[in-house]
């Protein structure tokens, strides 16, 4: 499974490339919103065509998404040429991101418009990364409009399902794969037959390896190690991951009490080997 940053914060994604472990990044404006914000608070002067250069150039040629704003095809289509042809001759990285469904209410006449900028798009020989996946067949339908990438939000379907379970919740706080159960095993919440976060990546790899779709599920909204470690086991292609959570993936206290002992027992005589 690649793992890419879930970030557009260029001190984030710097430090975590330096790592050695990502193969890529997503942003979307929430988080460019957040980083450059932060950006200008620091009082650096920079535009954002020039951010997103920087963040392009330190992906070299990892892919990083970029997303649309608009709600309409028309819309979509033109900020998803756009952004290639303004950014991908920077890297040659761009990934345009498109929602399934760019409906700002239930039912709007623009709820297909997504599936038709990705045609159009991918058509052109541009890859997409389609976003807001909340069943297995909005990326069924994704994956046949042209998408090179789905991205089901895990952490999001976790959020709903305690939401609806009612009481206070952490966010970060692990969510079973299997979700949660009655004694007799029975499913004790659900949304329209996904159990958990983790269950919906699931659904997605099976359906494209069965029906051989060319297209990765890119498994996003994850919210700590143990969820990356889950969408890893049911398949996942691809774990967008925010900083801290790649952070702690490599976290456990048997390996700081196993360095200490590894570091008291030393010898002189190994530990000469290294001073020549
Ligand atoms: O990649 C999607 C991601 O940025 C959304 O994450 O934590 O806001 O649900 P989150």
């Amino acid at each position: 499974m690649k793992i890419f940053i879930d970030s557009a914060d260029i001190g984030q994604i710097q430090e975590a490339f330096s790592w050695g472990i990502v193969d890529g990044i997503t942003t979307n404006p929430s988080l460019i919103k957040k980083a450059y914000e932060k950006v200008k608070a620091s009082g650096e002067n920079i535009s954002m065509h020039d951010y997103l250069c920087q963040i392009l150039e330190t992906a070299g040629d990892a892919p990083v998404s970029l997303e649309v704003i608009g709600t309409s095809e028309r819309e979509m289509t033109s900020e998803g040429r756009y952004l290639y042809d303004t950014f991908n001759k920077v890297a040659s990285n761009v990934v345009v991101k498109i929602p399934i469904s760019p409906s700002l209410e239930a039912n709007s006449d623009h709820r297909y418009d997504g599936l038709k900028a990705i045609r159009t798009l991918s058509s052109a020989g541009i890859p997409i990364n389609c976003t807001l996946i909340f069943t297995a067949e909005q990326a069924w339908a994704a994956a046949k409009a042209g998408a090179a990438f789905v991205s089901p939000f895990a952490g999001r379907i976790d959020d709903l399902l305690r939401k609806n379970m009612g009481g206070a919740f952490d966010k970060t706080e692990y969510f079973p794969a299997e979700g949660l159960r009655n004694s007799d095993g029975a499913p004790r919440i659900d949304d329209n037959g996904v159990h958990s976060g983790v269950h919906l990546v699931e659904q997605c790899v099976d359906i494209f390896q069965t029906f051989d779709f060319d297209c990765e599920v890119l498994a996003a909204s994850l919210r700590n190690p143990r969820q990356v470690r889950e969408c890893a086991l049911v398949g996942a292609d691809v774990a967008t991951i925010p900083f801290a959570v790649i952070r702690d993936i490599v976290d456990h206290p048997k390996t700081v009490e196993g360095m200490n002992t590894f570091c008291a027992d030393v010898v002189p005589e190994y530990r000469a080997l290294f001073d020549s």
